[in-house]
């Protein structure tokens, strides 16, 4: 089958579009022929070296929607032709490919109104976005969040998430694309070009952060007393804020069905629409990972395999 993937760590010119041999469903396991696969932040940095994880030959792409084509020993709920979508276990890498074995109870069905392409696009940015904005940051109706990075694909998630749940939304773009941003429901969007967030925004419930770097950092003194921030553009700890009466969090992103069947819910009642999409084809892998790396674009970059 033809993938995607790497024989040493490094920039653009390590990825390789070639063969690798079909994988075969394992006992628990389900062979997915991939019809789309997401681009996400991660994907880059594995190619980069930053995690020094798993082993040569190794495809990128965490990711998909497709079909499934064989069901392995002891799969009762999955048959031969379902359409699916979901996320490799972590640690895993993989979906940059035609095609996928995977554990049958971390994958669900997906709706027949979402086309694989959105389907991959919603898959790990939904789990995370879920993870950060009711797991960890625990957002109620009637409280204020900061998004940062509201054009990205988690946080075009996260906001309209947390418009669902009653929250009002704060988020930060550059000047393209804050119309998208609003787009998305955030009620108030500031161009972080323009204009200091830190010297704009205050008093806050929660922060989610989605960028990294000084954002995160400048991010705790938006919050007001008792405040809590979530980080995922930080590295697997939590920044270490500077005053004592905030609450720093990582989301975990665990993997299941049961959040990935919430996520089609979401889309099915029209809380969650998709974001901007690109769409690219397996060849262009270089192309698609230079853009995301670039960091500066909108919604999310997804291959489409089949
Ligand atoms: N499981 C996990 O923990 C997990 C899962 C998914 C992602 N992540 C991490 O989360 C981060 C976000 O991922 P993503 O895929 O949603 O987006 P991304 O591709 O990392 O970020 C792209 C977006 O960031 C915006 N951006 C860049 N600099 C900004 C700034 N200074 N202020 C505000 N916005 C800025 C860009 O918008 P403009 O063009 O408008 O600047 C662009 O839309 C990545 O670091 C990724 O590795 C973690």
């Amino acid at each position: 089958m033809k993938a995607v993937f790497i024989e040493q760590f490094g920039g653009p010119e390590v990825l390789k579009y070639g063969d690798l041999p079909d994988p075969v469903a394992g006992p628990g396991e389900v062979v997915v022929d991939v019809h789309a696969a997401s681009v996400n932040g991660a994907d880059w940095k594995v190619r980069a070296g930053q995690y020094k994880q798993g082993t040569f030959p190794m495809a990128l792409g965490r990711d998909f929607s497709g079909v499934v084509s064989a069901v392995g020993e002891g799969v009762q709920d999955l048959r031969v032709g379902d359409a699916v979508f979901g996320v490799l276990a972590p640690g895993r890498e993989g979906t940059y490919m035609e095609k996928v074995a995977i554990k049958a109870d971390i994958i669900a069905k997906k709706p027949d109104g979402l086309s694989h392409v959105n389907a991959a696009a919603l898959a790990l940015t939904g789990l995370t976005a879920m993870s950060a904005i009711e797991d960890t940051l625990k957002l109620q109706p009637g409280e204020t969040i900061l998004v940062q990075g509201g054009a990205g694909g988690v946080a075009s998630f996260a906001i309209q998430l947390a418009k669902h749940i009653g929250a009002r939304v704060i988020s930060t773009a550059s000047a393209g694309n804050l119309d998208y941003v609003r787009s998305l429901g955030a009620d108030q969007v500031i161009d972080y070009n323009a204009q200091d967030f830190s010297k704009v925004v205050s008093n806050v419930d929660a922060v989610f952060e989605t960028v990294g770097g000084d954002v995160a950092t400048k991010s705790f003194a938006v919050l007001k007393p008792g405040g809590r921030a979530a980080f995922i553009a930080s590295g697997q700890q939590p920044p270490k804020p500077e005053r004592s009466d905030v609450t720093s969090l990582r989301p975990p992103v665990g993997r299941a069905r049961k959040p990935l069947e919430r996520i089609a819910e979401l889309f099915q009642k029209g809380a969650i629409r998709p974001p901007e999409i690109k769409v690219y084809k397996l060849a262009d892998a270089v192309e698609a990972l230079k853009v995301s790396e670039s960091r500066h674009f909108r919604g999310k970059l997804v291959f489409q395999v089949r």
